[in-house]
């Protein structure tokens, strides 16, 4: 029944976005002018892998050239030649294609990371001058530098946060390509924890009109006036980037869930030419439907700007009406009701696919927490993605945002105000942390660096509490928890009840537990091959078994909840292994979501609304070997049978468990729950024979033939009576074909060392997982086989349906150079040496410009100098020079030889054959001018492959 309900959840989100693409296509036909476009830039995108270095700059003007604006030179430059580099669409993690080295990084999961270049071409309609255009990446890991058409546009030194990029001042427009060149530092860490490589998250083009709203702009967290009466103080920043001052009605809409307006209002603005306004708007909405974990009602406040009664910008968000308090007495109330925090703290990457996680793989993840009973996630230690946000509104969950970096410098602080602007409209997020274990947390220094920073989170949200997660130094004199609203405890269980007696009055909750460790479908721990029974025994010095933390939490009505390390295993921090361990062993799951024994633990602890029972381990054992047996239960009083004889009956222990020791015989074992005497649940696990087949179990029923939507695959091997084999470890060989593609897969052996992406991958204790992602335009259905030596092959087919692209920027190919810097000579009427030397200190002699060049009717020769590096592939003498129009008779000289002539007076195209060689070459371009008339070099020129179409 769950598992349908979040079917329709997804499908439902599908059929959102499935209008509101049709919509916004229908607005772009209707409407020339669309409010605004927000464009997918994640197709179509050049890699190269390594760092690209330029020689160094020696030459005086090659040195006063690379210091002008628009002239980075080599990958970040306009006209590097990557013919040769890869094509890919984004999202992209380049660290977890690669092998694992024994010698890299061990918190990175043994996975070398290194610098990569990214290139991107973009045609810009001429139409569109005059918008407002900007470059959005959701996040690169980890330190990027941006250039567009040769300009530095941003550097970024965080993996975890976007940037918002003004690219208009830049552009080009019509035929002229513009570059986008982006330099990936993944060298550079910021965790302790697999962090991936490359732009990982989305990355969008939004074209606006000059005044606009800006990129978070729409501050809209309601608030409870009174009673049932509600407010939202929404404030509107909006840009002008336009020429004139301009006067707007700024107006907001707030629709219910059901998409019904129950409040509006309006508010007039003027925003000076390239200023800021901010308006406020403030609405109220009596007795709304309220936002909860189990009812997650989602109002929409779209946000629209008039100018003469024209709507010129429109965005939309969407919010949920919730109270939120943390008590110092009884932990934590949603909407007055208590909420015991049943939390997980998660990393971001997936089996197969690293940090690059498909928006539709998080529904996943989290409705695979939601399955086990999480309520309550802290994204440690960074913000998520905004989908992955969107999606936690929309399922129900409570969660502590964090910041990544601890640091209240100005530069620092912009990440920590990104992230309250962006997701301060979020109902779910009821906590902002500003960090994980600082080693100041105990100081002066610390509480003043925490004040500083809260500060700031508040003058942009009043209504959340901020937090961070201590990991010791409660009890000193000055530390941060004095300069927080909850106290956060990483571990540290002892010190619960000193702070508590210590600070009675302070909100308290722990922020990590547990820390424990299992090998998902191990249950004997083998030290030297690094794997660790699943009975929930073993745990991080600092930390405690899932048991022994949850009791720890639960059994104290002061402590809000806590959040255990971690719902999923993640890449890195193999704790307490090392090589060749390559993933941490602390998830409740693995790194594919497959459940661990702790998965079970933690459900019949969490979930109470329906009886439960689960056993460990599986039935596949030696005759007689005495075999430890766990049975995990959410009802009063167990009984334990084997092959139908009754082994013993059991109180329900809800903290520790119920534990029998039997005597192997194949056959099945079963639990029975009883609650009042009566059985209410049983289950069981039986012997299996060898594996005879294999099986593919698809997470979803079809597929969104969007590019973007993939699904998880689970595969296993079954006995000749259809039954799974827990210990099957056979390699398996998949092929995909049809409307889509493999993206990678895994089988949660935290000591696996094979390719996430190849065409193989070995069971791990009966389980693997293949991720399958759409083409982009798909409508047909994706087939998967799957085969194995000795076993029988299995095939399944996902439908795919044909849905709207999401609006996206087309790609554009760049097989052309465009010679755009030229050096310009002094006018006259004497023919000048068209290869006459040019000291390379002389800035100032002749002039610069770029096509179109004109010069004014007046002397009769003009001399143009360029210099240009063709790409590789015109080496041959198969390329030529074009120029789109030269008006004059012209000489073309290339290197000192002449190669073209123009002999009419006329404005017409010259295409001229480009000699062979390689490397750089002069050109210079002699013009007469028509007497009494203008001339010049009139056209783009270009360097382009092909023979010659016409030459004069
Ligand atoms: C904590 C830390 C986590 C993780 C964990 C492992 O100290 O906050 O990021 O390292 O330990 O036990």
């Amino acid at each position: 029944m769950a598992l349908l309900r979040f079917f329709s959840i997804w499908e439902t989100i599908l059929k959102i976005r499935l209008i509101a693409t049709v919509l916004l296509m229908l607005a772009c036909v209707t409407a020339s002018a669309a409010p605004r476009e927000r464009l997918s830039l994640d197709r179509g995108w050049l890699f190269h892998q390594g760092d690209i270095v330029q020689p160094p700059i020696l030459g005086h003007e090659e040195s006063y050239g690379n210091a002008k604006a628009g002239s980075a030179g080599g990958a970040a430059g306009n006209e590097y030649d990557d013919s040769d580099w890869r094509r890919l669409d984004l999202p992209h993690d380049w660290a977890v294609e690669g092998p694992f080295d024994p010698k890299a990084n061990v918190s990175q999961g043994y996975r070398p990371r290194g610098i990569g270049w990214y290139r991107r071409y973009l045609k810009v309609d001429p139409a569109d001058r005059g918008k407002h255009f900007e470059l959005q990446f959701d996040a690169i890991a980890t330190h990027a530098t941006v250039w567009v058409n040769g300009n530095v546009v941003n550097r970024n030194w965080s993996g975890y946060n976007a940037s918002y990029i003004d690219i208009t001042p830049y552009l080009r427009y019509g035929d002229a390509l513009n570059t986008i060149a982006i330099r990936v530092d993944a060298e550079a860490m910021e965790g302790w924890w697999y962090e991936g490589a490359g732009i990982y998250r989305h990355s969008w083009l939004v074209k606006r009109s000059p005044l606009h709203v800006v990129t978070d702009g729409v501050h809209a967290t309601p608030r409870l006036v009174k009673d049932k009466q509600w407010s939202i103080p929404v404030e509107v920043t909006l840009n002008n980037s336009g020429k004139t001052a301009g006067d707007v009605i700024v107006e907001v809409t707030v629709y219910d869930p059901a998409g019904k307006q129950v409040a509006q209002r309006t508010a007039p603005a003027r925003v000076s030419v390239l200023g800021t306004s901010a308006v406020q708007l403030p609405v109220t909405i009596n007795n709304p439907a309220l936002w909860s974990i189990e009812k997650t009602n989602l109002y929409r406040v779209t946000t629209r700007v008039l100018q003469a009664g024209k709507a010129v910008d429109e965005t939309s968000l969407h919010t949920g009406f919730r109270t939120i308090r943390f008590d110092a007495a009884q932990g934590f109330f949603l909407n007055g009701v208590h909420v015991k925090l049943q939390g997980v703290c998660i990393h971001q990457d997936h089996a197969g696919v690293g940090v690059a996680v498909p928006d539709s793989v998080w529904e996943y993840r989290l409705r695979r927490l939601k399955e086990l009973g999480v309520n309550a996630i802290r994204f440690s230690h960074n913000a998520p993605a905004a989908e992955v946000l969107d999606l936690v509104d929309r399922l129900g969950f409570v969660v502590m945002d964090e910041n990544r970096n601890f640091n209240p410098s100005p530069d620092y602080m912009k990440q920590l105000e990104w992230m309250v602007k962006r997701d301060r409209h979020h109902p779910g997020v009821v906590l902002w942390s500003v960090f994980n274990e600082e080693p100041v947390q105990a100081t002066e220094v610390g509480y003043e660096m925490v004040r500083r920073m809260s500060a700031a989170v508040k003058a942009l949200d009043d209504t959340r509490p901020v937090t961070a997660a201590m990991n010791g130094g409660f009890l000193t004199e000055l530390n941060v928890s004095h300069a927080v609203d909850v106290v956060g405890a990483n571990y540290q269980v002892p010190d619960y009840d000193k702070y508590h007696k210590a600070y009675p009055n302070k909100p308290f909750t722990s922020s990590e537990d547990t820390s424990a460790f299992m090998t998902r479908g191990e249950y004997k721990t083998v030290k030297e091959k690094n794997l660790i029974a699943s009975y929930d025994d073993d745990a991080a010095q600092w930390g405690n078994t899932h048991r022994d933390a949850w009791e720890a939490i639960d059994t104290r009505p002061y402590v809000a909840g806590g959040f255990v390390w971690t719902g999923f295993d993640y890449r890195g921090e193999p704790t307490p292994n090392e090589w060749p361990s390559v993933s941490s062993v602390f998830g409740i799951m693995d790194l594919n979501g497959f459940a661990k024994t702790a998965y079970y633990i933690h459900q019949v602890q969490w979930i109470k609304d329906k009886p439960l029972i689960h056993i460990a381990p599986h039935w596949n054992w030696k005759q007689g070997e005495n075999v430890r047996v766990m049975v995990m239960a959410n009802v009063e009083t167990i009984k334990l049978l084997l092959n139908g004889r009754a082994l013993g009956e059991q109180k329900v222990d809800p903290y520790r468990m119920n534990n029998f020791n039997v005597a192997f015989e194949p056959g099945k074992l079963e639990a029975i729950g009883y609650k009042g005497g009566k059985e209410v649940v049983r289950t069981s696990v039986e012997t299996t024979g060898a594996p005879v087949k294999l099986e593919l179990i698809p997470d979803r029923a079809k597929l969104a033939g969007d590019g973007h939507d993939a699904m998880p695959i689970t595969v296993r091997a079954l006995d000749a009576q259809g039954r799974a084999v827990p210990l099957a470890d056979n390699e398996v060989t998949f092929a995909v074909s049809g409307g889509g593609r493999s993206i990678g897969h895994g089988n949660g052996d935290p000591n696996s060392h094979e390719d996430e992406k190849g065409a193989t991958r070995r069971l791990f204790n009966g389980l693997a997982q293949l991720i399958v992602q759409t083409n982009y335009d798909s409508k047909d259905a994706i087939t998967i086989n799957a085969s194995a030596a000795g076993l029988q092959a299995a095939s399944v087919t996902i439908p795919v349906q044909q849905v709207a692209a999401i609006p996206y920027v087309a790609s554009a190919d760049a097989p052309l150079t465009f010679v755009r810097s030229w050096r310009i000579a002094p006018d006259g009427d004497a023919r000048p040496d068209p290869n006459q030397k040019l000291a390379s200190f002389d800035m100032n002699t002749w002039g610069w410009g770029s096509p179109p060049m004109r010069a004014a009717a007046g002397s009769k020769y003009h001399l143009y100098r360029a210099s240009f590096t063709p790409r590789k592939n015109l080496a041959t003498g198969t390329g030529r020079i074009r120029f789109a129009s030269i008006k004059g008779k012209a000489e073309i000289w290339l290197n000192g030889q002449l190669i073209g002539k123009k002999d009419s007076y006329a404005a017409e195209p010259l295409d001229v054959t480009l000699p062979a060689g390689a490397g750089k070459r002069e050109i210079n371009v002699l013009i007469e001018a028509e007497p009494g008339q203008g001339s010049g070099i009139e056209g783009h020129v270009t360097i382009e492959p092909g023979l010659l179409v016409s030459s004069k």
